[in-house]
């Protein structure tokens, strides 16, 4: 039954904690069916070309993925995406993406998503690595991300302007709050340092990934996977947290992403010698699987005692006319000019950045996870999508496709009922973790923390712990092995806050993973053993010296009682 400003008769509140694609996707749709949200953003809502503080989606280069040309189909998108995951990826997953994708991307164009498109009118699509087919939606040539995260906050603008939406600026959570072993609210922190409590029927996280805790990295700053420390604390499984997607394009020098929208242009690689390398290494060479690529950029790198390899795109621009490298990628052109370099002319230096995480919050296709009343969607969920490594541009297709399908799930799934049913009701069931490895349980002590909760560990108050930072690039790199994750795992375990929490689950599951799969590179295994090919989850248990829990938070949690 709804009102007629489309209201249902009981609608449910629901917290969401981020606003990039997923969380924008997941906002729009729950109040489409009537919801309420409230979307905390840490970034602000601006009146025009909102950023609402965008992160990692309003960076995004290369596009969006979708079989919407004439010769593809849902099945063989489906297909590169299992192949690239490397044997982990859960199919499921992969078929609801690859099929659900199209009409999510058909619904973007009709809402006036500018996608490029050629001199016939027809969707421009671009070609990435290890797809088999021009599958790449894209906009602005590379401002995909930006474009999109501006059509989505259009979008929400309006809805707050129609009181349907309540957008919290400056802010992100502190904690959840658990009631009855459902999650019923979130403790925010607003950047002046003031908490506020929040009662929600839902919880969802769309807080995005924790490749920003690595020193080079194509992620924004706020990138550290705080909602999966977030999670855990309330006792949310977790998965897949070995496999850390390195890019094998990043700018020499900055955290400047070069697309792999580049090389399906036709730029190719060369080492120090100006050889071409990844011709010998895989049928597809330069457009092989970003994992594979990736590790063949570091060999070279470490034969050679080198910083960077080279990427040369001048084929690009003789091939195709002068002015097409600042035409087709304007935001990659105008980062090499500031580096001082003319891409046109002369290859540049690249080398690889860490720049996603397959790993999470353990999710099913609705965004529920292992607690009742918390969702997860987008970068922070691990729904197995991506298996041991993300396909090219499938990521911002997760965000619109599982975004809207919790915010659809949410309502339908409000705390009320789990209390009639029992806690544990409407939490994910068995079916999402039944295809994993049995989940371990783990504790992880945490040092004394400074008080702030920001995740610091250094006392700088950024947020940044560059212990951390340069222990997870020694350890938990392109290639490990146990000597390296023992040695990062003394600096985890020595330092406070959230960036070294979350670097001990990531060291306890690359440990626990005997194998080379993907992302999860062992150069003392480095074979891939068949009976690892499944995903695993942990439980893990925080333990905090006394010294680091807060007293005003302890206080606004009580003042939460239960509703
Ligand atoms: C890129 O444009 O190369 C990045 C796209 C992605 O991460 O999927």
């Amino acid at each position: 039954m709804t009102d007629r400003a489309g209201r249902v008769g009981n609608p449910a509140s629901i917290l969401v904690l981020g606003a990039g694609v997923a969380g924008m996707s997941c906002a729009l749709a729950a109040v489409a069916e009537g919801h309420d949200v409230v979307l905390v953003t840490p970034g602000t809502l601006g009146s025009e070309h909102s950023e609402l503080g965008g992160g990692n989606t309003a960076l995004a280069q290369g596009g969006i993925a979708a079989a919407l040309g004439a010769a593809d189909s849902a099945a063989d998108h489906c297909a590169d995406t299992l192949a690239a995951g490397a044997g982990i990826v859960d199919p499921s997953a992969a078929e609801l993406l690859t099929a659900e994708g199209i009409d999510a991307v058909r619904a973007l164009l009709a809402a006036g998503f500018a996608a490029d498109r050629d001199a016939t009118g027809e969707l421009s699509l671009g070609l990435e690595a290890a797809h088999r087919r021009p599958r790449i939606v894209h906009a602005g040539g590379d401002r995909t991300g930006a474009i999109l995260h501006a059509v989505l906050a259009a979008r929400v603008r309006g809805q707050v302007g129609a009181g349907r939406i309540e957008v919290i600026e400056c802010c992100s959570a502190r904690s959840l709050v658990l009631d009855g072993g459902a999650v019923t609210g979130a403790v925010l922190r607003h950047d002046d340092g003031t908490l506020a409590p929040r009662r929600a029927d839902a919880v969802v996280l769309a807080t995005g990934g924790y490749a920003g805790l690595y020193p080079r990295t194509s992620n924004h700053a706020g990138a550290r996977g705080e909602g999966i420390v977030l999670a855990v604390r309330v006792g949310a499984a977790v998965a897949d947290l070995e496999f850390v997607q390195f890019h094998p394009t990043v700018l020499a020098g900055t955290g400047e992403l070069v697309s792999e929208a580049v090389r399906g242009d036709g730029a190719v690689l060369l080492d120090g010698a100006g050889r071409r390398f990844m011709r010998a290494r895989h049928p597809l060479a330069e457009l092989a699987p970003r994992d594979v690529v990736s590790r063949e950029i570091h060999r070279v790198l470490r034969e050679r005692d080198e910083a960077s390899v080279w990427l040369d795109a001048t084929g690009i621009e003789r091939d195709r006319g002068s002015g097409t490298l600042a035409r087709h990628f304007p935001g990659i052109s105008a980062a090499v000019a500031r580096s001082g370099l003319d891409w046109s002319r002369e290859p540049i230096p690249v080398s690889p950045a860490a720049h996603y995480a397959m790993g999470g919050v353990v999710s099913d296709l609705d965004g529920r996870t292992t607690v009742p009343g918390l969702y997860a969607v987008g970068e922070v969920a691990a729904t197995g999508v991506h298996g041991a490594n993300r396909l090219a541009s499938n990521s911002l297709l997760e965000g619109l496709v599982f975004g809207a399908r919790a915010g659809r799930a949410v309502g339908a799934d409000r705390a009320g009922d789990w209390r009639l049913r029992g806690a544990g009701a409407r939490g994910l069931s068995g079916t999402a973790l039944a295809s994993m490895l049995p989940a371990d349980s783990r504790g992880i002590g945490v040092g004394v923390g400074d008080g702030t909760g920001d995740g610091d560990g250094d006392g700088t108050g950024d947020g940044t712990d560059a212990a951390v930072a340069g222990a997870l690039a020694a350890g938990l790199g392109i290639e490990r092995d146990a000597d390296g994750l023992r040695d990062a795992g003394r600096v985890f375990s020595s330092r406070p806050g959230a960036a070294a929490t979350l670097a001990s689950m990531i060291r306890i599951s690359a440990e626990s993973r005997t194998e080379s799969r993907g992302a999860h590179q062992r150069s003392d295994h480095p074979e891939t053993d068949p009976a690892q090919a499944a995903r695993r989850a942990f439980r893990f248990t925080i333990t905090d010296l006394p010294e680091a829990a807060p007293a005003a938070e302890s206080q606004l949690l009580r003042s939460l009682s239960p509703c």
